[in-house]
């Protein structure tokens, strides 16, 4: 049988960009309900775990982060030649190489050994606010969580966090959509990030300590090692990756439990729940809703035919909520002992290599939260980012409860 080409399908249409949460996740379901694949803007979207799972797996499809140049239009020649590849755009034996050599400094070990700092780093959060029993959560809490956690973990002084948060919102603009116009200030400040971060690793040589780059420096396999600059793309990848994610989720994480007061107050009673309540409220309301793959060469999938050059979005929300797979997926419930992993930290080679820290710092923040901030409600109500494929949370979110 000879495959189908998909542009010759009929398809159900999906586009989600500027849509609510609500109605974001309702579309998914609409076109999830008529066919496993949908037409979306970029390409097409697959949309059940099935087929979300196996299209992240197949190391023939490769991360459209490579080609986010090109598709926002600049040319070949200039900045996507200049730019060192990151992790995250890696493919094949370069990415295996890598991910091999880094996987022993992103155990849950590692993540542990960060958890009293995330916990004063909250806790001095909250002890802001807590006296006023109102604020509002993005910009108090979740904004300033991660940076101070993601210097410590690379081993850079605390007072340092401001220079990191603005690296991070200037690299950052490279989703913004104008990267032709953002391109200066996201080349100088990963200019000197990386200046920054070899001082660091050149300083660590001679003195070692416990953080991430020394741990980098000191792994070597089979007299394979890290460069310099293979250790500052991944300080780079660790701040791009690791810090508005955990901030959104977290952003997340709150604005369901203030539709879930009862689940709030059981967080609080009893923080051993902390766990569940992290895979439950990622797989419900994930900060990462879908991540895009483009075919390397002709794909047959299914029977269909994807010609090179095809991008695939797999929607990762869509498949939290697969019907097929969950009992009673649009209910969240922290008490469910679920057996299947949720998909917001994605899947195949590209899985989430900061999961193991990013469950540790919502697993110390959300239990200190509900004991700190009882009876918690939204002040009005919520305003979200708009629902496009990023990185997504709400923009603003406050909230009262009871002071303490
Ligand atoms: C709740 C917070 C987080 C979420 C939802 C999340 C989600 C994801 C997802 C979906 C991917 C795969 C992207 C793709 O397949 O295209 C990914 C990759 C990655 N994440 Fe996370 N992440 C989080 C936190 C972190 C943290 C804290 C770090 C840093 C320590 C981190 C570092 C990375 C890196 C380096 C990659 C690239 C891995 C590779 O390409 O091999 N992430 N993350």
């Amino acid at each position: 049988m000879t495959a189908q080409l998909v542009h010759e399908l009929e398809l159900p249409l999906l586009n989600t960009t500027g849509m609510e949460r609500l109605d974001a996740i309702a579309a998914i379901e609409a076109a999830r309900s008529q066919h496993w694949l949908a037409k979306s803007e970029m390409g097409y979207s697959v949309m059940r775990l099935e087929d979300v799972t196996a299209i992240l797996r197949d190391r023939r499809f490769h991360s459209a982060l490579s080609i986010l140049p090109q598709l926002s239009g600049l040319p070949e020649s200039g900045y996507a030649g200049r730019r060192r590849k990151s992790i995250l755009s890696m493919e094949g034996d370069e990415h295996t190489r890598l991910r091999r050599l880094v996987a022993p400094a992103f155990t849950p070990a590692s993540a542990n050994r960060l958890r009293p700092t995330m916990r004063a780093v909250v806790g001095d959060l909250i002890d802001r606010v807590a006296p006023e029993g109102q604020c509002e959560f993005v910009a108090d809490i979740c904004e300033p969580y991660p940076i101070p956690i993601i210097c410590e973990l690379l081993g850079a002084p605390p007072e340092d966090w401001k220079l990191f948060s603005a690296w991070a919102t200037d690299i950052f603009r490279i989703f913004n959509g104008n990267l032709v116009e953002d391109l200066p200030l996201i080349e100088r400040a990963a200019a000197e990030l990386t200046d920054y971060v070899s001082a660091m690793i050149a300083e660590r040589r001679t003195d070692p300590r416990h953080d991430l780059l020394s741990d980098l420096i000191a792994i070597e396999e089979g007299g394979d090692r890290l460069s310099t600059e293979e250790m500052a793309m991944l300080a780079e990848a660790v701040l791009m990756a690791g810090t508005d994610t955990t901030r959104n989720q977290l952003g997340c994480c709150v604005a369901l439990f203030c539709d879930h007061p009862d689940q709030w107050a059981l967080l609080a009673e009893q923080p051993e729940l902390a766990p569940r309540a992290v895979e439950e409220s990622m797989r419900f309301l994930g900060a990462v809703r879908a991540t895009a793959r483009f075919a390397s060469e002709d794909i047959v999938y299914r029977d269909i035919l994807f010609p090179q050059g095809t991008i695939v979005s797999t929607a990762l929300a869509g498949a939290n909520r697969d019907p097929e797979v969950w009992t009673l997926p649009n209910q969240f419930d922290i008490t469910t002992e679920r057996v299947t992993a949720h998909m917001t930290f994605g899947s195949g080679i590209h899985f989430c290599m900061g999961a193991a820290l990013a469950r540790a710092e919502l697993q110390e923040a959300l239990p200190l939260l509900a004991q700190r901030m009882p009876k918690l409600a939204a002040r009005g109500s919520i305003e979200w980012k708009p629902a496009t494929f990023g990185i997504w949370g709400p923009a603003r979110l406050p909230v009262r409860f009871d002071p303490s």
